[in-house]
């Protein structure tokens, strides 16, 4: 059942995610796909959201427009998509609504709601069936990359998706999260393990269909305490690590380098290093709020391969500053010691009104600063 997909010409970013020497860093940046592109508003047209991201040439498009754009300068695609298709999977309705992000009409309010009862009762491979849409505009996207770059398939971590899930969207407060968390931490446990099987399958689907590497988003992660941590999203997100090599090999695949970003959870960045905790995973993203070289010490003699991490608001900056921001990142990442173990990325996703030139400048920066 393997695809006949082209030779890779540029596999940079497999070889430094595997902690190899590399003879320049990666890069990539997170919703490098987006709004900020002219391009992405041209092709979604008066499309929905998920209607972009259903139809396997549209969200296939979309991926590969920042690719062409700055062709010779990015080293990953990520397919277009979004961490919410897992609740929809699970039953759930999820609408994106214009200039104000996701929402959903009827998110879980207790364990003994029916919505609660019918999500935990969902079958698991039946919820990834419902995501084959994301399968084919894999597979079409890797078909039309011709091996330019790799590409990454990626889900929500489940601590993240249930705060959607159970907040019915974005939220300052997380009053019902931690509603969940601390009044039903029974019912919690059970459903981000639920969560986590789908995202095991999920993942090794997108393999499956031609993904290369995945990346897991928690991008909530920083709203718990270290205790929190360790005791809700780590246990999930350590079988997620755990789980999908030995499923990949079930399914005959090979292992695919696989990228955790905790977002917001610097006080769990040592356990986020140790395999004796967070599994295999074998690149840690990092936000801004990281000290590159503190992040650097942290890890110490460990095989973790760090990502990121300029603030995305260098963007809307001056290009004296940019360059200025690269230059702290190189050294602070020892890039010019090591020539391993960082892959480059913003420390959260690009954000809207960033000028495309702005960005290709970042790039050519880096590319520029870390040649050796
Ligand atoms: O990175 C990429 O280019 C691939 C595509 C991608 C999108 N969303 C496209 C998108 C990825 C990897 C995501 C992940 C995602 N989605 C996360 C995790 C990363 C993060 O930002 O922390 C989260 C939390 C979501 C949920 C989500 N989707 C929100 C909160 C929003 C609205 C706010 C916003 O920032 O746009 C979305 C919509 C969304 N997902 C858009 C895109 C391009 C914008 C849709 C539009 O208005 O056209």
């Amino acid at each position: 059942m393997g695809h006949d997909f082209a030779p890779m010409k540029n596999d940079l970013i497999i070889r430094a995610a595997k902690g190899e020497k590399v003879e320049r860093p990666p890069i990539w940046i997170m919703r490098q796909a987006g709004r900020y592109l002219p391009e992405y508003h041209e092709a979604k047209g008066n499309r929905d959201f998920f209607e972009c991201c259903r139809d396997p040439e549209v969200a296939s498009t979309i991926t590969l427009q920042p690719i062409d754009r700055f062709a010779g300068l990015i080293d990953a695609a990520i397919i277009f998509s979004d961490i919410l298709v897992i609740p929809q999977a699970l039953g759930m309705v999820v609408e994106m609504i214009d200039k104000k992000g996701p929402h959903f009409p009827e998110p879980l309010v207790s364990p003994t709601d029916g919505q609660y009862e019918k999500v935990m009762a969902k079958d698991t491979l039946a919820a990834v069936e419902e995501l084959d849409y994301v399968y084919k505009a894999i597979t079409v996207t890797r078909t039309k990359l011709q091996g330019r770059v790799p590409l990454i398939g990626f889900c929500g971590a489940p601590w993240t998706l249930l705060c959607y899930m159970v907040e019915g969207g974005g939220t300052k407060l997380f009053a019902q999260s931690k509603t969940w968390l601390y009044r039903y931490p029974e019912a919690t446990k059970a459903l981000l393990h639920k969560i986590a099987e789908v995202c095991v399958e999920y993942l090794a689907r997108q393999v499956q269909a031609g993904a290369q590497l995945v990346q897991v988003f928690d991008s909530w992660a920083g709203e718990l305490s270290p205790a929190a941590f360790r005791e809700f999203t780590q246990p999930s997100l350590a079988y997620i690590a755990e789980q999908l090599p030995k499923r990949l090999a079930e399914l005959g695949l090979e292992r695919v380098p696989m990228i955790l970003f905790p977002k917001g959870a610097w006080y769990a960045l040592d356990a986020c290093c140790s395999k004796e905790s967070l599994g295999s995973y074998d690149v840690v993203g990092l936000d801004w709020q990281h000290d590159p070289a503190s992040a650097v010490a942290t890890r110490g003699d460990r095989k973790i391969v760090l990502q990121g991490n300029a603030d995305p608001g260098i963007l809307y900056g001056t290009h004296e500053r940019i360059t200025k921001t690269v230059q702290e990142m190189v050294e602070g990442f020892e890039w010019k010691k090591r020539q391993s173990g960082w892959i480059v990325n913003l420390g959260h996703g690009i954000t809207p009104f960033v000028k495309p030139d702005d960005l290709k400048f970042f790039l050519e920066e880096i590319h520029r600063q870390t040649k050796l």
